[in-house]
């Protein structure tokens, strides 16, 4: 029996079919067009990502005999925020990615009326425009007759996840799982129900609303129109959280980061959903069996990237896989530095207006130095959100980091968390964490799979990294990108 995991991402829909000891047997992938209307602004197509998971899911089940997937488990890109008619399951609009930053005004005016003590509170985010819940006030109010409509039930909001479950059963369901309700800012993540309050704050209809499930469970059957075939949806998760399961982070300590478009650590907490004081986030990490379970997050907006803008920007390489070999070519005494705020910077800074900077230039400074630069700019982010977990939980997140995704591929990539850190970082043997995490909610919720904790122990490192660089030289360099940061942030 095998399970095949749906990885709707930023760049990339993929589908990976994993055999029963949860290791990936076959993938397909196809690239998400970015759409950038204005600075700042980011949107994808909603049927382009149903389009791209179906294809993808096709290809791969052509490939195996027909009833010898036992079920599907179902990731996606989280906050990002569509708007669709209940009855035709037509989107009214692009998706408003997670990275788009147009209600930047709209979340600085809460703030400055005194809302983020409640929000914080509640959801565990803050008033950025990451979340959903901006996003999904600006489409109300932009799109002429869309409040009526949805006050009168006639519409439907949801992530990428909700979106998707709605055409793979055919408008059967209107639902999500607790780790994507948890990022749109309208999800109590204590009494685990959408919140009235935080609907009221941001003028959102409740009626709006998906059903919120756990993670592992029922998520309804394929319409056969859909994949040819009739397959349970047994597991949804948002990417970051399936990261963290498929990375075995079950216990309190346990810290991830996962390497895609964006960076996101997380680390379990437990039954506890502790508050940061160094502006991270508190997030479910998992609903299993009505159980909750919480993380600190940290969020940085790019990471992969800034790879794809070396590629499309500059044009410095041709392919993300040329990254390693240019960076390797730099002058070890040349001192350039990214700081790759496209979007704003995420935590623990959350200043949506800063825009990227390269800094530290000389004459000599080439291409090889800004890849560096860029390959560097990971590992110092992570160093960031690393620094202020381990203020918020002391004792914490002692653990050692383990990183997926496909930025963490690159030995160098990982060195140099590794070196920045100043400790070890082991790279899980399956990289591929997060639909690893996926496949594995839907083998469970079948029968098919152990409980959290053995499949934890069933989690192998690939190779442990372990910091080289001399801490005189590693407390110099991450002095200078803090004061690299506070330019930007100044900017
Ligand atoms: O919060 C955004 C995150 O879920 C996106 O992940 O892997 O698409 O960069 P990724």
């Amino acid at each position: 029996m095998t399970i095949l995991a749906l990885d709707q991402g930023t760049s990339s829909s993929r589908a990976i079919l994993f055999d029963a000891e949860l290791r990936p047997l076959q993938i397909a992938a196809r690239p998400v067009t970015q759409s950038y209307p204005r600075p700042g602004e980011v949107e994808h197509n909603p049927r382009e990502l149903l389009d791209g998971i179906l294809s993808c899911a096709r290809e791969v089940l052509a490939r195996v005999p027909k009833g010898s997937v036992a079920a599907i488990g179902l990731t996606n890109q989280r906050e990002t925020t569509i708007l669709w008619d209940r009855a035709s399951g037509e989107a009214l609009h692009p998706a408003i990615v997670w990275q788009d930053r147009r209600t930047a005004a709209a979340c600085e005016a809460l703030r400055a009326a005194g809302h983020e003590d409640l929000i914080r509170a509640r959801s565990g985010l803050l008033a950025d425009p990451y979340f959903s819940a901006g996003k999904l006030s600006w489409l109300l109010d932009h799109l002429p007759g869309a409040r009526a409509r949805a006050e009168a039930g006639e519409l439907c909001f949801g992530t990428v996840d909700s979106w998707l479950i709605r055409h793979l059963t055919a408008g059967r369901l209107h639902v999500t799982d607790a780790t994507n309700a948890a990022r749109t800012g309208l999800f109590n993540i204590h009494t685990q129900r959408w919140d009235e309050a935080l609907c009221a704050l941001w003028r959102i209809p409740m009626a709006l609303l998906p059903e919120v499930r756990d993670s592992a469970g029922d998520f309804g059957v394929t319409d056969v129109a859909a994949l040819g075939q009739a397959l349970p949806i047994r597991g949804v998760a948002g990417d970051q959280q399936a990261a963290a399961m498929g990375q075995g982070c079950f216990a309190p300590g346990q810290i991830k980061s996962t390497y895609g478009t964006g960076c996101f650590v997380l680390l379990n907490t437990g039954a506890q959903a502790v508050q940061s004081r160094h502006r991270l986030l508190t997030t479910v990490a998992a609903r299993l069996r009505g159980e909750v379970s919480y993380a600190l997050e940290g969020a940085i907006f790019v990471a992969g990237a800034a790879v794809q803008w070396l590629r499309d920007g500059p044009g410095l390489i041709a392919r993300p896989e040329e990254l390693e070999a240019l960076a390797a070519l730099a002058d070890p005494a040349d001192g350039t530095l990214l700081v790759p705020a496209f979007s704003g910077l995420g935590a623990p800074w959350w200043s949506p207006d800063s825009r990227g900077a390269l800094l530290g230039l000389s004459a000599r400074s080439g291409r090889a130095e800004i890849a560096r630069a860029v390959l560097q700019s990971a590992g110092y982010q992570t160093r960031d959100l690393i620094g202020a977990m381990q203020a918020d939980w002391p004792g914490g997140a002692d653990m050692v980091l383990r990183v997926d995704g496909g930025m963490a591929t690159s030995d160098a990539v990982v060195q140099f968390i590794a070196d920045i850190l100043g400790a070890p970082v082991d790279r899980a043997e399956v990289t591929e964490a997060t639909a690893r995490g996926v496949a594995w909610l839907a083998a469970w919720a079948s029968d098919l799979a152990p409980g959290p904790q053995e499949f934890a122990r069933s989690w192998q490192a690939g190779r442990r990294f372990e910091p080289q660089m001399d801490p005189a030289i590693r407390a110099a360099r991450y002095a200078r990108w803090q004061k690299a940061v506070a330019a930007t942030l100044a900017f």
